[in-house]
């Protein structure tokens, strides 16, 4: 029987498909809870690919955005503009404002202060259960200028700013993609006069509005007015616009930045024994069958009442189980 059980092992670890696009053994994420009803939560992944169905924040949870609705939005809807505001799958009826808007991708806009365009119900007083944490923001500059973008200059910096977790992350992934200078994020306050980047600075919103990618290089000078008519802006340099660094920078982000996974499936019992016997079927029939004939013709003959009841029992118990299962599918991730 051994060779037999290593054989369907092996056969098994030759034919399982190519997993992620990396060999991360714990996975970059961020959950993002809305609820007090239990420890279920929907996830952000760094790589995930997005889409599914959206949910809707409870009326019994006390949190801020009651009603609204997070998730839905796919990987490939990632990209904004230059205008604040862009990059909404959907709830983007209104330009002017993003007050009242839900979170296609699961995280918050960022906030600019002076409630811009609507924006002070995602303040930094919400940052405490903001999901991935608070904006921070963070360098993201070459090791050594010129390499190995030849074309890259010694000023030419960029800054990313959104969430705590969705920074660092992106900082590993520069780090190994882009030969970037490894920089822990720091705190975004807008409205501090000493803050390395401001509204005019940035070129590409990503993800709802909710990660920046600028540079004090870029100054749109169509930032603050042209909310209503979001394809006008100030043109890149060329130095930026044609740089090979910063389309690494780009496309890592466009790539990476965690979204809003699908709804978890909800995994039955009988899945589970499916895949077990799906690796261990053919031995264990084998075994099965022999100890199986014998013992039947046993017990059958002597056990033939109480074996009965005993199944009667279970099927009850499972039935209940059952029950009992679908009762607390209420929420049972927000
Ligand atoms: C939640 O509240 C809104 C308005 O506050 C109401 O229209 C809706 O019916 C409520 N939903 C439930 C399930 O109670
Ligand atoms: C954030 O907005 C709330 C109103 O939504 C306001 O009461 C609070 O003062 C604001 N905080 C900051 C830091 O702007
Ligand atoms: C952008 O340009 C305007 C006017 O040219 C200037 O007042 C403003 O300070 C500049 N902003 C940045 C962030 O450089
Ligand atoms: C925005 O577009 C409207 C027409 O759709 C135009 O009247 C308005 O002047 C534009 N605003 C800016 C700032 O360009
Ligand atoms: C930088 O190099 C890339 C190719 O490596 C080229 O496409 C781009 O035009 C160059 N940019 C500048 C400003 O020379």
């Amino acid at each position: 029987m051994r060779p037999l059980l290593v054989l369907v092992i092996a056969f098994q670890a030759l034919t399982s498909p190519a997993s992620a696009k990396l060999d991360v053994k714990n996975k970059p994420q961020i959950r993002a809870t809305t609820s007090f009803a239990n420890f279920d939560a929907r996830i952000m992944d760094h790589w995930g690919g997005g889409g599914g169905a959206t949910w809707t924040i409870s009326n019994d949870s006390v949190h801020p955005f009651v009603g609204r609705q997070f998730g839905g939005a796919k990987r490939k809807q990632i990209a904004g503009t230059r205008a604040f505001g862009s990059g909404y799958p959907w709830d983007s009826d209104n330009a002017a404002t993003l007050s009242g808007r839900g979170f296609p991708f699961g995280t918050w806009p960022i906030w600019w202060g002076n409630d811009f365009m609507g924006t002070d119900e995602y303040n930094s007083t919400k940052d405490t259960i903001r999901p991935g944490g608070q904006l921070v923001t963070a360098p993201v500059q070459l090791i050594k200028a010129g390499s190995p973008f030849t074309n890259a200059t010694e000023d030419e910096m960029y800054y990313i700013l959104g969430d705590t977790q969705s920074v660092t992350f992106m900082m590993i992934s520069f780090v190994t993609w882009c030969h970037v200078k490894p920089a822990w994020p720091t705190k975004f306050d807008p409205l501090s006069p000493n803050t390395p980047i401001r509204l005019e600075n940035v070129f590409q919103y990503y993800r709802a509005s909710s990660f920046a990618l600028a540079s004090t290089l870029y100054n749109n000078t169509f930032a603050r007015t042209s909310i209503a008519n979001s394809t006008e802006s100030s043109p890149l340099p060329a130095q930026v616009e044609y740089s090979d660094y910063r389309q690494c920078v780009d496309s890592v982000i466009s790539n990476a930045l965690p979204v809003m996974n699908k709804p978890p499936l909800v995994q039955k019992k009988s899945v589970t024994y499916g895949i077990i016997f799906g690796i261990l079927g053919i031995p264990m029939l084998l075994t099965a069958g022999y100890l199986l004939a014998f013992a039947w013709y046993c017990l059958s003959t002597m056990f033939s009442g109480p074996i009965a009841r005993v199944r009667e029992s279970a099927d009850r118990k499972a039935r209940a189980k059952a029950e009992r299962e679908a009762g607390l599918a209420y929420e049972a991730f927000p």
